[in-house]
């Protein structure tokens, strides 16, 4: 049980890119972590070395959130370690491109699932622990500002990621005043250094900040999500104004 009596962040997808970032930044905040990676030990097992250092009763479990099954099972896993649940970032995700005319089963499957249904079913399981307890929690949602674009042969995905932002506003309205539910979407994130000096095409062009996105400006948005007490049902567009244009 969680003896050391520190808020819990459970997140999915903390073995990515971005979400690594965002997993070490919660922890930097005095969190416990408990997180869930897929595919990719090696990468988890780095973060959760590094998570570690600043909370060392922090764990990880395998679970692929495109199976249900696996998400009780990452729940069950969690409720054996820790005894609160304060935050919810449900950040893992799929993402390839498919040609609108080619798309498989398969592919929708792959996209739609992971998506859409693994972080529906993640939200749900963690507002049954959050309903029941007698403080304010937060769930965060991942989304992708192309949620509001009409991007070419990504059709499966940005339906899956528009599909976030309205789940983030059924579960803001359904779980109040309990829960506050929020998505951040991102722009472009570059998460290799050195990125920036060589962006993709036209890209910069459409962002009026003429940057692309660092890591530290998704953590930023999650840290004043986590502050905040009167936000909820929102999407927080992280894109150097990409929208805009
Ligand atoms: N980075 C960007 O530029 C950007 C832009 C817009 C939106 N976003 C959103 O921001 C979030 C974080 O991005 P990121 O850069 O960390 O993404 P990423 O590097 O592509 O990592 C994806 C994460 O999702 C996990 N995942 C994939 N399929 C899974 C499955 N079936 N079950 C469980 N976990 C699964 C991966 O785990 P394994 O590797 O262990 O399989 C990994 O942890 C995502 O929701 C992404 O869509 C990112």
């Amino acid at each position: 049980m969680n003896a050391s009596g520190k808020k819990v962040c459970f997140m999915t997808g903390a073995s990515g890119k971005l979400g690594s970032e965002i997993a070490l930044a919660i922890a930097g905040q005095g969190y416990s972590i408990f997180f869930t990676w897929n595919s990719s030990q090696e990468k988890a097992e780095k973060t959760l070395e590094k998570i570690r250092w600043v909370s060392p009763e922090s764990r990880m479990v395998q679970c692929d959130v495109a199976k249900v099954s696996d998400i009780e099972r990452a729940f069950s896993a969690f409720s054996s370690h820790f005894d609160r649940l304060d935050l919810l970032v449900s950040s893992a995700s799929n993402f390839f491109r498919t040609d609108l005319l080619d798309v498989t089963e398969s592919d929708w499957n792959s996209l739609v699932d992971t998506n859409l249904k693994g972080t529906f079913f993640t939200m749900q399981a963690a507002a049954r622990i959050m309903l029941r307890q007698p403080f304010l929690s937060r769930i965060i949602t991942m989304s992708d500002i192309s949620a509001d674009l009409v991007w070419r042969n990504y059709a499966p995905y940005t339906v899956s990621k528009t599909g976030i932002q309205h789940l983030t506003r059924i579960f803001a309205r359904e779980t109040a005043p309990h829960i506050l539910v929020n998505s951040i979407a991102p722009g472009t994130i570059s998460a290799y250094p050195g990125r920036e000096s060589e962006p993709e095409g036209d890209l910069l062009k459409k962002i009026p900040m003429k940057r692309l996105g660092d890591p530290m400006d998704i953590v930023m948005a999650i840290r004043f999500l986590m502050e905040s007490e009167y936000i909820t049902g929102q999407v927080i567009n992280v894109d150097g104004g990409r929208l805009l244009h």
